[in-house]
């Protein structure tokens, strides 16, 4: 590994053209783990006639719903519609609030705007970088109808006290679960318990449907709500009966997606168990004195709830001559890639043109501008994880400011 030079920031600006390490594979961020089995699962449905949603779609939902403890789970192409399905079933629109994190995937707080009503966002904890809990009593007005949290990298938020103040207040509750599939708080599964809960299935998860997501539901009445809003709020009875009530969209998953994700659930115990283990491995490199020093902060070391979707470190901003940017160009110049997740979401443009601005979250935006997904997924190894820490500590190293 080439020992990064303290660059001038004209170098710093073409780093990122540098060539990988001859000899060393380029190593993602993520990258899903599809077995044979899967990809010959996957022809059979494309050599059956019955592409779109069928058989498949149920099979999945049934083992989704064994696997959620027997609530009912439908199946979507995507998470993203799963909140919003879940927000229009809690009858969630126009002059309503709804209290989120602003450190996620924008599709958190989008989904709120999509249904006409107000998100109202409440800073992360810098240590678990989920929303915190302890000031979202002060944000609830008579406006207040859900709270919409975020299990940030697999984390799961503190279920006791969430449904402490959604009890408290009489609020519905959405649990931005898409990172958080195969996590568990006290001891049962996230999906298992709560109100809605919502999944994702995108590659980047740690089971996929190549895109997809499910939503777990409270009862066969709502599970009735979601089909139709699944598919043009569309209701069959018999051969030829057809009725629409609502305005549905066109969300449903097809039996190509489907029969990946069947491929999948099987491994997701074994998936989590191996994101922990290289985990801990991090630790075990990142948490000594000289990389201590560097500054970098490290995620809680949960290894008992959480299923490490990410492993985020946030960078000492403060401590360093180079931007995240650089530090990243410079990784990806010796083969290693990593991601951010995520800018603080009320820092984008719509977000300001509806009000909020700088300073508004303070931990959120540092996070936001600071924080680092490193490369972890199942197929990875200890050799990587010695790389990626060895190649981060010197870039670190070499950009601290004097
Ligand atoms: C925290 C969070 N919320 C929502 C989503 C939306 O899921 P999808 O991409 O499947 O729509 C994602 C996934 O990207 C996510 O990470």
């Amino acid at each position: 590994m080439p020992t990064p030079a303290r660059p001038e920031p004209a170098e710093r600006a073409s780093s990122s053209a540098a060539p990988v390490k001859p000899g060393a594979p380029y190593l993602p961020f993520t990258r899903p783990t599809i077995d044979d089995e899967t990809i010959a699962g996957v022809a059979e449905v494309l050599r059956s006639g019955w592409l779109t949603s069928g058989p498949k779609v149920k099979e999945f939902e049934a083992r989704l719903s064994e696997y959620c403890g027997g609530r009912p789970v439908r199946a979507f192409n995507s998470g993203t519609c799963t909140m919003e399905i879940a927000l229009r079933i809690a009858g969630i629109g126009p002059g309503h609030e709804v209290i989120t994190t602003p450190l996620s995937w924008v599709a958190t707080s989008n989904v709120i705007l999509a249904v006409g009503a107000k998100p109202v966002f409440v800073d992360i904890d810098p240590r678990t970088r989920n929303i915190d809990l302890k000031q979202v009593e002060a944000k609830i007005t008579p406006n207040t109808r859900a709270i919409l949290p975020v299990d940030l990298a697999g984390l799961p938020v503190d279920r006791d006290y969430l449904y402490a103040i959604s009890k408290k207040y009489q609020l519905r509750t959405i649990e931005d679960a898409a990172q958080s599939f195969g996590s568990t708080w006290k001891g049962k599964r996230i999906g298992a318990t709560g109100d809605f809960v919502s999944f994702s299935f995108h590659p980047n998860k740690n089971i996929t449907t190549i895109e997809g997501g499910c939503l777990v539901l409270n009862d066969e009445k709502e599970a009735k709500l979601a089909e139709q809003y699944r598919l043009q709020g569309v209701v069959r009875t018999g051969n030829d009966g057809m009725e629409v009530s609502l305005v549905g969209g066109k969300f449903n998953l097809t039996d190509v997606a489907a029969r990946v994700g069947l491929g999948q659930l099987p491994h997701l115990d074994e998936f989590t168990a191996k994101r922990r283990e290289l985990a801990r491995i991090y630790f075990e490199l990142l948490d000594t004195p000289a990389n201590r020093a560097l500054g970098l902060r490290l995620p809680p070391p949960d290894f008992t709830q959480g299923n490490w979707h990410m492993f985020q470190v946030i960078l000492p901003e403060e401590k360093l001559i180079a931007a995240r940017t650089d530090i990243m160009a410079w990784l990806h110049s010796v083969g290693i890639g990593t991601g951010v997740h995520y800018p603080a979401i009320h820092l984008f443009a719509l977000y300001r043109k509806l009000g909020w601005t700088d300073g508004d979250f303070p931990h959120a935006e540092y996070a936001g501008r600071n924080i680092l997904t490193l490369p972890l997924f199942p197929a990875m190894a200890r050799a990587d994880v010695v790389r990626v820490v060895e190649a981060l500590s010197a870039v670190i190293e070499a950009h601290l400011k004097p």
